[in-house]
């Protein structure tokens, strides 16, 4: 059973789809849209959109679509019917227990249960830093200078060590085995139940909305190892994540510090560098770097990795991250300290501010690493290095390539000119190389676009129509007088309009929402966005009045041509009704070649 249509429509109209998208994306507003930056696929100009009065998104770039479910859907991969229990929490409303299957109940309650012990486990933890008759955990961070408010800041915590501890405890708060395993913080093998942590210091990771998803845990000395992290359980992915990203995310600072640890990122929150983040025991993905764009206007990452060779080398591959998704990048140089942490304790928070303010661009560090490998008193590894370091300025917007040249010339005494052939040449070798690739494509979506369209003839008019009356409804009543449901080739456009047809009918209005929801099937509702987010005839040159003649025959065009599509499959026998009867198809023909529609201005305003 799913939920009743009600307590979908109610939840729907409920919750802005504008609010909901927003706590993930940037959103401009933008006439009756908003747009921002699409947090589905990699792009520096926004083409991902959010249309307040019609309720659904759409991504011109990728084509992703669809309601405020599927949204949420397709961001946090939840399923229809969680969705809609999350808006309606978030709203206030309460859904009654029983419209949920068994099955439905099961798997949303995991994930509920599992929300609610590491609700239950960071109040445990936190309360073992002074529960401990040693006091371990809670000494170690006064040692590294963590103060009292950071503590309680991040929910930090301690894990003792004991076999049972947490276990213990989440028992006899009532959670089963079934839901303590699936957190993860508790190992179950042959000999029974374990604690994954004991004797570490905790940090929680929150969530976007300041939930706790995970854990991770410094051991207490010298123990392997030195850092454990939560396993991925179904509400805790480590590539989807960022330690500290949930009080960063509202932080006043320019752009974000992308550090690597825990107590990296701790240190710099507690200095006042709130905008401090780090990936989660794996390398920094491409996921992340999409939150972090998400979260501000072209944000500049601040790279604060260790200034060890592990470091130097995580950092080079977070910068190729960055900029693949179009950030920009600088790096912060900690040296001669390991780490943030260590600077600030040893250099203090002004200090540290000054290295932000003088760090280094991506560019120039990439080529200052790239000089370590090299004895620039030999001639030849010389030239090596230098030919290398041109390849980085290829590609470069012809003002900072300048720049970038002449630095070069400046930091290696090396000629301008041999610098600048170099780097041109780098260039035009690039260009073909990338224009070769831009023709074909081109010319692989011609053909496709060709045989879609010879295919689809009918199917385009109808999605034409579709979009007139999405934007003007009350066209919808003045064309069914010449189109019937059934004119529509069979497939989604039919659909469509069947449930326009039920919407108008009903209401006396769109309900986009609704429409999108009444397919279960996710990858439909891209299509569906596109459909109704299409701009029809306005008329004109941009803010001009809309001409009503020139959108009156655009429209009857439309009209005209799916009328006599769905005549010609009729005398073709092949839309299925029998045999055909050509005398009544040939009066409808010549009628069909006649229709007018009488529109009004008011229609297409
Ligand atoms: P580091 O070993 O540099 O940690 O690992 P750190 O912050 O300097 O540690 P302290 O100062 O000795 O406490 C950086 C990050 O790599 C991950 C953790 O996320 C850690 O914060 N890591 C490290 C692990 O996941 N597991 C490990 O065993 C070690
Ligand atoms: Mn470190």
């Amino acid at each position: 059973m799913r939920f009743s249509d009600e307590i979908v429509d109610d939840v729907r109209s409920n919750s802005n789809i504008v609010d909901i998208i927003g706590e993930h994306v940037n959103l401009k507003k933008n006439g009756n849209n908003y747009i921002g930056l699409c947090p589905f696929h990699n792009e520096k100009t926004p083409s991902f959109s959010v249309n307040e009065p019609k309720q659904f998104f759409y991504c011109f770039g990728c084509q992703k679509g669809g309601s405020v479910f599927t949204f949420l859907m397709e961001y946090e991969h939840m399923t229809f019917q969680e969705s809609v229990r999350y808006l309606a929490d978030r709203a206030g409303m309460i859904i009654p227990e029983t419209e949920m299957t068994d099955e439905e109940k099961k798997i949303s309650s995991i994930r509920e249960r599992i929300r609610e012990i590491n609700h239950k486990a960071v109040n445990y933890y936190h309360y073992c830093l002074n529960k401990d008759p040693d006091k371990r955990g809670y000494n170690y961070l006064k040692d590294r200078g963590v103060t009292d408010e950071t503590i309680k800041s991040f929910g930090l915590g301690y894990s003792m060590v004991t076999r049972n501890g947490i276990y213990n405890y989440l028992k006899k708060q009532g959670f089963d085995d079934e839901a303590i395993k699936a957190s993860g913080l508790v190992t179950f093998d042959g000999n029974g139940a374990y604690d994954k942590f004991f004797n570490r210091v905790m940090f929680p990771i929150l969530d976007y909305r300041g939930k706790t998803i995970g854990f991770g845990g410094r051991v207490m000395g010298d123990g392997k190892p030195k850092y454990l992290n939560s396993p991925e359980t179904p509400i805790f992915s480590k590539r989807k994540n960022l330690f500290g990203m949930y009080q960063a995310r509202s932080s006043k600072r320019q752009g974000f510090i992308l550090c690597e640890g825990y107590m990296d990122v701790i240190s710099l929150h507690q200095a006042g560098f709130d905008n401090a983040v780090a990936s989660l025991g794996t390398a920094f993905t491409e996921e992340q770097a999409m939150i972090l764009k998400g979260r501000r206007d072209d944000p500049t990452i601040y790279l604060a990795y260790d200034s060890d060779t592990a470091g130097v080398n995580a950092a080079l591959k977070a910068i190729d991250i960055c900029n693949s998704v179009g950030l920009v990048t600088r790096v912060i140089s900690m040296k001669p300290y390991k780490d943030p942490d260590e600077f600030i304790k040893n250099e203090g928070a002004e200090a540290y501010e000054k290295r932000i303010i003088n760090s280094e661009d991506s560019i120039k560090f990439r080529i200052h690493v790239l000089e370590d490998s090299y004895n620039l008193n030999e001639p030849m590894e010389k030239t090596k290095f230098i030919n290398i370091a041109c390849t980085y300025l290829v590609g470069l917007d012809g003002i900072a390539r300048d720049e970038y040249e002449k630095w070069l010339e400046r930091e290696y005494d090396v000629s301008g000119h041999e610098i600048h052939k170099k780097v041109v040449k780098g260039g035009e070798e690039a260009e073909r190389l990338h224009s070769y690739a831009e023709v074909k494509k081109a010319s692989d979506d011609d053909r496709k676009r060709v045989n879609d369209k010879a295919k689809e003839g009918p199917v385009v008019q109808e999605k034409m129509l579709l979009s007139w009356v999405s934007n003007h409804p009350t066209i919808w009543k003045k064309v069914r007088e010449y189109i019937n449901i059934d004119d529509f080739t069979e497939g989604l456009t039919r659909q469509i309009a069947e449930i326009f047809e039920r919407q108008i009918s009903e209401n006396g209005e769109l309900n986009f929402g609704e429409l999108i929801d009444s397919f279960d099937d996710v990858s439909i509702h891209g299509e569906i966005s596109s459909i109704i987010s299409q701009p029809v005839y306005q008329g004109g040159e941009d803010g001009e009045e809309p001409n009503l003649e020139d959108a009156k025959r655009a429209l009857v065009d439309i009209v005209r041509k799916i009328k006599l599509s769905s005549i010609n499959r009729a005398l073709s026998g092949s839309s299925g009704n029998g045999k055909p009867d050509y005398n009544q198809l040939g009066v409808e023909k010549a009628k069909a070649s006649k229709i007018v529609i009488p529109l009004e201005y008011t229609d297409i305003k």
